[in-house]
Order: C-alpha cells, then sequence, then structure tokens
C-alpha cells in the first residue's frame, strides 16, 4: 500500500515486467526503423522516465526532443490540449515517434498528432508505455504499446497523482 497525498495506491505493474517489456519495445523500434533515422518527441512531464528505459534500449541512430502539453488535472482527462510548446526541431520529411506515459481517452493524442502532421512528417507513430483501450473517445492508431491496462487510475514511472507519484519506479493503482 502507498499513500500519495490523500490517496491510497497498489502494486500493479512491478519495476522488472516493466522495464523488460519496455526493452523489448525499444528492440522492436530499432529494428523498424533501422536507416530511418527517426526523430523521438518525449511528451513531458510524465513520459520522461518511460523515454529514458526505452532510449537505453534503442540502440540505432536517432535524435530525441521533448515538448509539453496540458491536457489533464487531478484524476480526470479534460481532454483540452492549450499547446504544443518547445519543439524547435523541424519535423518535416522526418520519421517521427511521439512518446507518451499513457493514451487514456486518446483526445491529447489525437490533437498532437494532427498539430505535428501540419508540418508534414515523413511518418509518425506512437509509442505510449500504457494504453486504456476501453477510455478510447476518437479512433488512434497506437503502434507501440507498453501494456494495455483496464481503466483505472495509476501513477509511478513518471505519472502522477496531482503533481506527486512521479519518482516511483514501478506503477501503482488507485485501490477501490
Ligand atoms: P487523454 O485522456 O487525453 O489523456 O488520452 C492523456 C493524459 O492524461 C493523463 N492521464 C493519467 N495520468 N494516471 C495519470 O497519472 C492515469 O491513470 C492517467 N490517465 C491519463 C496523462 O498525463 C496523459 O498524458
Ligand atoms: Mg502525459
Amino acid at each position: 500500500m502507498l499513500t500519495v497525498k490523500d490517496k491510497k495506491f497498489v502494486t500493479f505493474i512491478e519495476k522488472q515486467a516493466l522495464e523488460e517489456r519496455i526493452a523489448e519495445v525499444g528492440r522492436e523500434i530499432s529494428e523498424e526503423y533501422r536507416d530511418k533515422n527517426p526523430l523521438f518527441v518525449v511528451v513531458l512531464n510524465g513520459a520522461f522516465m518511460f523515454a529514458a528505459e526505452l532510449m537505453k534500449n534503442v540502440t540505432i541512430g536517432c535524435e530525441i526532443t521533448f515538448v509539453r502539453v496540458s491536457s489533464y488535472s487531478k484524476t480526470e482527462s479534460t481532454g483540452q490540449l492549450t499547446e504544443v510548446l518547445g519543439l524547435k526541431e523541424s519535423i518535416h520529411n522526418r520519421h517521427v515517434i511521439i512518446v507518451e506515459d499513457i493514451v487514456d481517452t486518446g483526445l491529447t493524442m489525437n490533437k498532437l498528432l494532427f498539430q505535428l502532421s501540419t508540418q508534414r512528417p515523413e511518418s509518425i507513430q506512437v509509442a505510449t508505455m500504457l494504453f486504456k483501450p476501453s477510455a478510447l473517445k476518437t479512433p488512434l492508431s497506437v503502434k507501440y504499446c507498453g501494456f494495455e491496462i483496464e481503466n483505472r487510475f495509476v501513477v509511478g514511472y513518471g505519472l502522477d497523482y496531482d503533481g506527486y507519484g512521479r519518482n516511483i519506479d514501478s506503477i501503482y493503482v488507485l485501490a477501490e
């Protein structure tokens, strides 16, 4: 049992299972993007820990950059994406992989994909650590996914509850 602010959480995905699966995704991307010099666009803050682990397992030439979007408050998705901040690189004609912590309703990712596609990248795919398929509110193709999970609130490994819990080295789920 773990307490983050006023809520109790229980173990959900252990560090070892998480990192083994992330390593597999890294190897898969390395094979599929060999000679493509992909640009990884990491969505801060949540994806920082997933991205670090993933990139240790990407063994091909690539670039990494970081953006910020904001669409979430407390434990409910508002689905409101304000802006994409911090993208200095041109993604025109690049093979882009968006690195996200979690796809919930998919609204954030959908808007991000739309905004980035206006720059006409050569290709654009999504790599997310966690995916809640039953929460999806918009059609979305998720090429690389660490774990599909049920529609429950999780923290740890970059994911926060009201700003806290991002430093936890495994995934915890809200206790019922
Ligand atoms: P949508 O609904 O747009 O949301 O796909 C994506 C963003 O919402 C956050 N999110 C969560 N954060 N535990 C969290 O700590 C969760 O269970 C959760 N579900 C969604 C997250 O920031 C993600 O980028
Ligand atoms: Mg996020």
